[in-house]
This record gives C-alpha cells, structure tokens and sequence, in this order.
C-alpha cells in the first residue's frame, strides 16, 4: 500500500510530487524518494524515515528548474525500511528508474536469471528486480513503452509501475496489475499517483488505469495501450470529492474502506507465498526440522488479534492435532505460564506496537522459547523482536477498529498450518486443495460484501437492543466473538459471546423480547447423527421459545435456518469449514458499522479507544 505519484508540466515538479506524496501519507509509509532528470542522468533522492527526511534532502538540492518528476512513499513488503531499499530504484545501467507498489511473487527467480547474467543489485527489494528486468529489455534499443510492455510478461504478483528513463526525459510510463494507479489531466500537464487525493489540489478530471493498459504521459499528451499494443480510449472522469473524502477513497468512513478492502487484502496476504504447484513457501521463517520438533503452540494478543489467534489454535488443534493455547498478552504475563522448552509462541498483532503483547514477547525470549510474529507494520517493535515475523501485507489499518487486519491474520495462520502440515506431511489433509480454495477466497469475500442490503435491515433491529448474543460451534464460536467486539467498541451496545451449546448453562437466562441473538450457522459437518447446523438450530430454537430475536449467517445452499431465524444472512459456502466461518466475519462488520452509523456513533475513533495500546 505504497503512494506513488508522477508529474510533468509547467510547474516545479519535484515540489509537485513532495507535496502530493505528503496527501498519500494515510496511506502509512516507512521511507520516500523522488526521482528526476538531472542534465543527461537521472537524479534520485530518498530517505528512511517519515516524509520530512526526505523533505530535509530536497532543501538542500536545486530543483526549481526541473519539471518532470516522480516519487514513492514506501510500505515495506519486502527488506526492511532502509535508504537502500527505498524507491525509485535504477536498473544495471542506471538509464531506467521505477517506482512500485505491490508484490512481484517471482522476484527471487527473476533475479538469480539476471545475476546471472552479471546483474548486481543493492537492495532486498522486488522493485529492484523489476527495474532491472525493465532495463533488460530497454537496452534492446526499444522505446520505453514497449520495454515496459515485454518487461511485465515476465512478471508475476501485484504492482503499479512508473518508470522514468535517462534517454526520453519528458516521458513518465506507467502500468499496473491489481495495484491502484490513477492518471490526472490538466492544461499543458499531466500526472498520475496511487490515489486520488494526490492529484485534486491540480486537477479533477481523472481517470483509472485498467489493469494492463500502459500510459505513457508527457506533459502534452497522454497515450494509453493495452497489453497487445493496442490503442485504449481516454475516458476521464470529474471527481467531486473534497479531499479528506478522497482519501477514505469514497467511503464515509476508513472503517467501510478498510471492510470492503478486504477481497483485495487476501490477494495481498497470499502473494508471493503459494507456488505454481500449490505448495506454501514463507521467506526467513525457521528451518523445517524445527517444525518436527515444536510440541506445542502458544498463540498470545490482545483484541482482535487475540480472536485471530483462537482461529489458529482451531486450525492447528483441528488440522496438526497439535496442542494449541490462546492467552490474552496481559494474562499470559502476569500468569506464570507453563511453558515446553520446544514450544513455539506466536505473537499476533496488527501494529506491533502493543505494549501487553510486546511485555509478553519479552518474557519469552527471556525463558529462551521461539518465538514468531504475525504483523501488519513492518520495522514495528514486536517484528522487530521477534526470532523470526510473518507479515500480514494488509496495508495501513487507519480505523481503529480492526477489520482487514483480522481477516489477513486469519490467513497468515491459515497459510501457517497448512505449510506445517506440508513439511511435515501431516495425514489427512490435501495442502493443494486447501490452496485451491484459498485462491477463490477474494471473489467469495467480494460477495460476502453483498450481503449489506440484508445486513442494513437488522442494523434497524439491533441498533436498540439492550444486549446482543453472539453464538455458534467451532469457528463459528470463535468469529462471533470477533463480531461481538466490533458491536462493542465502535456501537457501544452490550454483548455477550460463547459457545451456542453454552447458553442453557446460565446465560440463557438473559434472554427476553428485545434481546438479539446472532448465530453463526455456516458448519454442516454431521457430528454424531446430526449436523452441527442442525445442533445450532436446536439452540436458536431454545432462545426462540424464550422471546429472543434470531438472526442467523448460514451459507447460500442451506434452507434450513430460514425456519427459525428472523433474519437470514447468506455467504458462499467453503469446503473448509473454518473458510466459510472466517468469511462470516464479513456481515458482522458490515452489521457492527451500520448499527453504529445509525446510532450517531464516531465511527473511525470510538470513544475510549486508542488504535495502537501502547500502555498498560
Ligand atoms: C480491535 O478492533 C481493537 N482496535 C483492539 O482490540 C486491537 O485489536 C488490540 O488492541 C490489539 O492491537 P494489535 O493487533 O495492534 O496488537
């Protein structure tokens, strides 16, 4: 979730790109650079840090004259936030220089081709990689474009491109692969940048580029073609937006954002880590005989993250009979744990900064026990300290409740056991078809997004219930009471969650008329001679007889909840169950964002609440 931004015109081009990279800043970034032409080369500047570093850079360089620039602000994926590894990069012959957003997944064979050929590279970057394939094909003596065209043949993953060259200085070019890049239009100059509210303070008149099309943009003319070279038509657009809505991308909220993000999220969290032969493959994570000898897996967070975590322990029980223990990282701190010398701790956290969860961490690397991160923000403290890190790849998490983070952690540890179950050849599970179903998770997300019409209906229901129920078996158990603290933290309305099967052993006793229960029901795996669907429909019917409101989230083939429940929510159903559970979180953001925009709450920083707990 990089920013990038291009111009050339008329005006100082360099403050143009500064300024617009500095409206991206939402976008979360680790370290910027600019790249210009300078005489007969390419001059680039670039920082770790926050924005004013590279800020501090360009005061002291003369670019008043020059007038076509482009700049990155970067969101590691790969190498940490370095000068070195911070865009634009140069290829060998430092006569191309590129900026990217996104992942290339074959980064690491394409650069052992080129090294082969003589190729040296300075960074840990894919970007890197990527300039220098470019530049392979430029030194052909083909125009820019056309090196760009055939460049991206050979790459595979997710990025936005912009390339400058030494040779045609006036020339941006600029290509994408489900990475955003939008080009602006303006008299006698144009620009592009990752997103929208970079180009407003300069233009209005905007337009998407398609995925694969190439756009070559001087400061008179731009000229689009698809991946055959063939001419594309310039369909501009007006956008009304002021800018601060132009940086929610629309959305009334970061939260709606960051819920409808989430097709895009699980495409960004497997990239780069499934094979062509559907086998999972992390970078720096332990050797595989580490994993023959883990006994135990003690998964320790706060929040969501902590809800995450009790996903992993379902999946690593479920699917390696591996002994699996959640603890919230306050308890685990204070509660002298019992700890296995070959256990492993995993410590789950969005921004890595969470004061219990890092306390907790330290304890254990104290007690000499491995330890493994799942996090979004690389370079934060608990990757950083961490024996070795997965991260989530999510992009920035702006809201304070956390909803793509969820699903991207989920998925980590998804992807978490099904790798141990392939280099330990657990029996009984098919890795390949797991993967299978893991690559159609994004277009089942992207319908599970469907469901807000449904979804706004209860939101009327539920917004004035004085408590609200959160139930089901399994992983149903387990998402629902991720559900419930969405509810809690930004609609402020009282919840309760457990095990469905729980209820008749006291908390029952809570329900009367006006009090709403939402049943995850999307498991119909047969269970002793009936199906734990049917097992939860028995509980709805308990709470039914007593006067409650049911709503019930089953999958799209099923017809037999309807019988009970008031409201209905239908997702896509999964082969694996824990899937189809884990896509149901997606309704109950949906539910827990409308109950709170109808009850007047402020959605993106509820109150009492901070995003990072940096204390106690
Ligand atoms: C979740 O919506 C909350 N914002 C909160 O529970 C959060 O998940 C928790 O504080 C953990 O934060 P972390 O993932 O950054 O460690």
């Amino acid at each position: 979730m990089c920013g990038i931004a291009g111009y050339l015109g008329p005006r100082k081009a360099v403050d143009v790109v500064f300024d617009q990279l500095k409206r991206l800043e939402y976008r979360g970034y680790d370290s910027a650079g600019i790249a210009f032409p300078e005489r007969q080369d390419i001059r680039i500047l670039k920082k770790a840090g926050k924005l004013s570093e590279l800020g501090r850079l360009l005061e002291d360089t003369e670019t008043s004259d020059v007038r076509t620039a482009m700049g990155h602000s970067r969101w590691a994926t790969h190498g940490a936030p370095t000068d070195t590894n911070a865009h634009p990069h140069f290829d060998q012959t430092e006569n191309v220089s590129i900026i990217h957003n996104g992942i290339i997944e074959n980064y690491l064979e394409l650069r052992e081709e080129l090294a082969a050929k003589g190729h040296h590279f300075h960074s840990q970057t894919d970007t890197e990689v990527a300039a220098h394939v470019i530049g392979d094909e430029y030194d052909k003596g083909v125009p820019l474009e056309e090196a760009v065209r055939l460049a991206v043949k050979r790459l595979r993953g997710a990025y936005a491109l912009v390339v400058m060259s030494r040779t045609e200085p006036g020339k941006l070019v600029a290509t994408r692969n489900a990475s955003p890049l939008i080009l602006g239009f303006g008299e006698h100059e144009n620009m592009l940048a990752s997103d929208i509210p970079a180009l407003l303070p300069y233009t209005r008149e905007v337009m998407v580029l398609e995925e694969g099309d190439i756009a070559v943009l001087t400061d008179h003319s731009v000229r689009i073609m698809d991946g055959d070279s063939r001419e594309v038509p310039i369909k501009a657009m007006t956008i009304e937006w002021d800018i601060a809505a132009a940086e929610r991308g629309g959305y009334e909220h970061f939260m709606l954002k960051e819920i409808h993000e989430q097709p895009d999220v699980i495409r960004q969290t497997l990239a780069g880590r499934i094979d062509d032969k559907n086998q999972i493959r992390f970078e720096q994570i332990f050797g595989e005989h580490v994993w023959h000898e883990i006994d135990r897996v003690n998964i320790i967070a706060c929040g969501t993250a902590y809800h995450a975590g009790l996903m992993g322990k379902y999946l690593f029980e479920k699917l390696l009979r591996l002994p699996c223990d959640v603890y919230y990282s306050s308890e685990f701190r204070y509660g002298d744990p019992v700890l296995s010398p070959k256990s492993l701790a995993i410590f789950i956290s969005q921004s890595g900064e969470t004061a219990d969860s890092l306390a907790a961490l330290r304890l254990c690397k104290e007690k000499r026990i491995r330890t493994l991160g799942i996090v979004n923000v690389i370079g934060s403290s608990i990757a950083r300290e961490c024996d070795r890190t997965i991260f989530t790849q999510a992009g920035p998490e702006i809201s304070v409740a956390s909803t793509k983070a969820y699903t991207a952690q989920v998925l980590v540890l998804t992807l978490l056991a099904l790798y141990v179950a392939q280099v330990t050849e657990a029996p009984g599970i098919r890795v390949p078809s797991v993967v299978e179903e893991l690559k159609g998770l994004s277009e089942k997300a992207k319908a599970c997004l469907n469901t807000e019409d449904v979804v706004l209906a209860l939101a009327e229901d539920v917004r004035n219930a004085p408590l609200c129920f959160f139930l089901g078996r399994g992983a149903d158990a387990y998402v629902g009471m991720e559900g419930a603290l969405k509810l809690k933290e930004i609609a402020y309305i009282p919840t309760q969650e457990m095990p469905a099967g729980e209820m008749k052993h006291g908390p029952i006793a809570l329900i009367q008329p006006g009090v709403v229960s939402i049943f995850g029901a999307t498991n119909d795996a047969v269970l002793e001679h009936s199906s734990i669907r049917e097992k939860v429909i028995s509980n709805m019917q308990e709470v039914k007889a007593r006067g409650g409101t049911i709503v019930a989230i089953t999958t799209e083939e099923d017809n037999t909840v309807e019988r009970v429940a008031e409201y209905v929510v239908k997702i896509p159903k999964c082969e694996s169950e824990f899937l189809s559970a884990l896509l149901s979180v997606i309704p109950l953001q949906l539910l827990s964002y409308h109950v709170a925009r109808l009850n007047g709450c402020e959605i993106d920083q509820p109150r009492n609440l901070a995003k990072s707990v940096t204390v106690e």
